[in-house]
């Protein structure tokens, strides 16, 4: 069996997603739930593509939205660097759901979280939340309808909630699922507490039951396993889930990060600092151009490739045209690259311009109206 891990801290190694699926307990997003899907607002690209491929207690949320009880949606980032394109997947996909349901979103962002895990200050994470709270924003959430926790400011808001949920939560359980030790912090050991609270958010503060849906990375599921695990007896809908695959980087991993910078492309980059990422990526190609002419290349295995299944190519028959002619050595590696840099810095120029007007509106559109 193929070696990986993935954890809300650390994914490494080839995944194997139907594996950890299953390790994880949660359901495949089959047909007939795509098919429901679609019902709201035609099927995502990244539903369709698999790359949105596991769930939990969909159908429950979609029976309570046909009978009129509309969720709220949650999802979240640690602040701890730059954007990058890894971190926009699932938010672009986010606020597809706003806009298909008309739901409100509340975003958290934890700083709290990067200054327990990381080699990071309290002043370092806010900034980074503030930066990265641009990137999200500029992705176009309706300014009425979404709001951006930041873990430190909301607290007051948050910890009732936390606690409620530490009371539930054992030593044992926490070890046995995130493998803490003895020499383990002890806000790490509290912080799920923190990452579970705006689940039932909108519960606690309408005083009746909302149903909440979180759509994000898989990764994230041992947190959200404790969370439904302790939901009822706290009184509150368990949350249901929308599991994505990691965005992979430019080096062929199955998971871009910032440990390696040239094969991580970050929403304030440069045209050319993308051309010479992009120029780097892992292809899989031969190493001459006869060869690769003879030969064909392996859209499986290649970067840029799945650049384009996973964010930049939603057209469906574009993509099979590109993998076919890619396969037959029709097209060759340089102009596949040279074809994606142009399609994201499109993406970045427009990204950049929104970024910059998302300041007018950041601190409009805080949770608690605190001020960044
Ligand atoms: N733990 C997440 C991270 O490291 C941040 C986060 C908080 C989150 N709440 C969330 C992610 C809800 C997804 C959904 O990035």
């Amino acid at each position: 069996m193929a070696e990986f891990t993935v954890t809300p801290w650390e994914v490494t190694g080839d995944i194997d997603y139907d594996e950890l699926q299953k390790k994880f307990g949660t359901s495949p997003i089959d047909d007939a739930l795509l098919k429901r899907l679609g019902g709201y607002g035609g099927i995502h690209p990244m539903l369709r593509r698999g790359i949105f491929y596991s769930h939990r207690d969909m159908n429950i949320l979609l029976d309570k939205y046909d009978k009129g009880q509309k969720f709220m949606l949650y999802t979240g980032r640690g602040p701890s660097g730059n954007t990058h394109l890894g971190h926009m997947m699932p938010w672009i996909f986010n606020k597809w759901i706003q806009d298909t349901f008309d739901v409100p979103m509340y975003f958290q962002m934890t700083d709290d979280e990067k200054f327990l895990f990381k080699d990071l200050t309290l002043h370092d994470t806010r900034n980074m939340a503030y930066e990265n709270a641009l990137d999200f924003i500029a992705l176009g959430f309706d300014p009425d309808k979404t709001k951006i926790i930041l873990d430190t400011e909301c607290v007051k808001t948050l910890y009732p909630l936390a606690l409620k949920v530490a009371k539930k939560v054992t030593f044992s359980t926490a070890k046995a699922v995130f493998g803490f030790e003895n020499s383990s912090n002890i806000g790490q050991i509290f912080y799920t507490c923190m990452q579970a609270a705006p689940a039932f958010l909108a519960s606690e503060i309408e005083g009746k039951e909302v149903p909440c849906l979180i759509p994000c990375g898989i990764d994230q599921d041992p947190h959200f396993r404790v969370t439904r695990d302790v939901a009822p007896g706290l009184g509150y809908p368990k949350p249901c889930m929308l599991y994505c695959k990691m965005f992979p980087g430019l080096n062929g991993g199955d998971k871009m990060s910032s440990s390696d910078e040239t094969a991580t492309i970050y929403t304030t980059d440069t045209p050319k600092a993308v051309k010479k990422k992009v120029g780097k990526a892992f292809t899989g190609g031969c190493v001459s151009v006869e060869e690769q002419r003879q030969k064909g290349g392996n859209p499986d295995v290649c970067a840029v490739f799945k650049y384009n299944y996973y964010m930049f190519e939603h057209d469906d028959d574009k993509l099979n045209e590109m993998a076919r002619k890619c396969r037959c050595g029709e097209i060759l590696c340089g102009e596949c690259k040279m074809a994606l840099t142009e399609k994201i810095n499109v993406f970045l120029e427009d990204h950049q311009a929104k970024r910059e007007e998302a300041k007018e509106v950041v601190d409009s559109m805080t949770f608690d109206g605190f001020k960044w």
